[in-house]
């Protein structure tokens, strides 16, 4: 399974030969300038965590170009209608079985309102059971106890995680957060993007070997091997 990170929270997950993208958000990420082309970007599924900004910029120009399937909250789905993406799957919280098998949209805590101020439904993350390994996407989101559900569904492989603090947890809560959901793979991201989340790369590292963890922090553009 191959991991490639876009910037922010905007990542692509190759798995069972599909392209899935997550919150794509390249254009207005200072720090993805130069480095990621979104016209060069490839899906086949887009999901959507939820409807800020920072996870949709590019979500409807992506959509658009490839007729990947956007997936997320019924509002963040029927915004991207409204402006004329026509691969689309509306949800709300539960299990949905698509081509390439069974995932769960579960709730963040965190808010959803679109780039031009509709209501984006409720937040929420994604957790894949029938991927070549089992992953959860968190979303935007603090540290919270539904997390303590997600080993009752799957034995996740890795997991990723916001870490930068402020609008979502930091490193110590993502490290709770990787105990909730008994998984000891972590990608960190949402993290250095702007000001209030800027991070130490080492301690945050360290924090989590010396609880027996591994924290990885993706460079833009950058493809893991997972
Ligand atoms: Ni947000
Ligand atoms: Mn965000």
């Amino acid at each position: 399974m191959k991991f490639t990170f876009y910037g922010h929270s905007c990542f692509g997950i190759e798995t069972n030969g599909k392209k899935f993208l997550f919150d794509p958000f390249i254009s207005g990420n200072e720090l993805a300038v130069g480095i990621v082309d979104v016209e060069k970007i490839e899906a086949d599924y887009i999901f959507v965590s939820h409807g800020h900004g920072d996870h949709v910029a590019d979500l409807i120009s992506i959509a658009k170009r490839t007729d990947a399937m956007v997936i997320g909250a019924y509002e963040v789905v029927s915004w991207a209608e409204k402006n004329g993406v026509k691969n689309l799957r509306h949800m709300n919280f539960g299990p949905a079985v698509l081509e390439f098998g069974k995932f769960h949209f579960l709730p963040a805590a965190h808010s959803s309102s679109l780039p031009d101020g509709t209501y984006g439904g409720n937040p929420g993350g994604f957790l894949f059971h029938d991927t070549e390994q089992k992953f959860y996407y968190s979303g935007d989101t603090c540290l919270t106890m539904d997390m303590q559900l997600i080993p009752m569904y799957a034995k996740l492989d890795f997991a990723i995680l916001p870490i930068g603090g402020n609008f979502t947890m930091d490193a110590a809560d993502a490290l709770i957060a990787a105990d909730f959901i008994k998984c000891d793979k972590i990608i960190g991201i949402h993290f250095d993007t702007f000001g209030y989340i800027k991070i130490d790369h080492e301690a945050v590292k360290e924090k989590f070997r010396t609880a027996g963890k591994e924290l990885i922090l993706p460079e833009i553009g950058a493809s893991i091997e997972l």
